[in-house]
């Protein structure tokens, strides 16, 4: 069977499952969403976030790219984040990884992959940041610390916008996590978590003025 009919099928299963577990399922599902999450996580087909983290629909507010990438041009992904923390009121933003990721994978390449080159070139500024530490390891290793190091990169990003700097002075949230998941144990690590006010780096750092 072509896999987009079995999508349409199992979906009439999953419908008659929520409801034989709560008949009012989808009445619930129809009120306003009132996340507590915004993930930003890799496209990866293997990395589902409501799965791996065993969360249901109304429980995390997703956005997703070639690695989990926090581009400060992305108009798609700031106005998720905007949506998000001032809309939404998140309290907390994850950005997970996932080792053996594919974009991470092809930035440590000379490929020439057009429009891709420009996204994955991100990553290649990662790696030069940190080309004494990654140099010392093996292939494998090298991209499995460059997705670590890519994720706490894109935690640093996403302090530095204005739309996470505004809503900790506003209203002392929310916090950035950066995870990584393993793809071979299925175990999602914790690498940081930065609470609201944390420092910021003098040239990255915005003065808001409270109105009125
Ligand atoms: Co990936």
């Amino acid at each position: 069977m072509e896999s987009y009919k079995r999508m349409l099928l199992s979906n009439r299963a999953w419908i008659q499952e929520r409801l034989t577990v709560d008949p009012t399922f989808f009445e619930r599902l129809g009120q306003p969403q009132k996340p507590e999450v915004l993930w930003i996580g890799c496209s990866d087909s293997r990395v589902p976030p409501d799965e791996i983290t065993g969360t249901n629909p109304g429980e995390i507010f997703v956005h997703r790219n070639i690695a989990n990438l926090v581009v400060h041009t992305d108009l798609n992904l700031l106005s998720v984040l905007q949506y998000a923390v001032h809309h939404l009121g998140v309290r907390h933003v994850i950005v997970c990884g996932h080792y053996g990721c594919g974009g991470v994978k092809a930035s440590l390449t000379r490929a020439e992959l057009g429009l891709l080159n420009k996204w994955l070139r991100h990553i290649k500024d990662v790696y030069r940041n940190h080309r004494q530490e990654l140099d010392l390891y093996s292939e494998e290793r090298k991209v499995d610390r460059l997705v670590e190091l890519n994720v706490l990169a894109q935690v640093q990003n996403l302090v530095h916008t204005s739309v996470v700097q505004e809503a900790w002075h506003k209203r002392q949230l929310p916090y950035i996590h950066g995870w990584v998941f393993g793809m071979n144990d299925g175990l999602i690590r914790e690498l940081t978590t930065v609470a609201p006010n944390s420092p910021i780096d003098e040239v990255y750092r915005y003065d808001f003025h409270d109105e009125g």
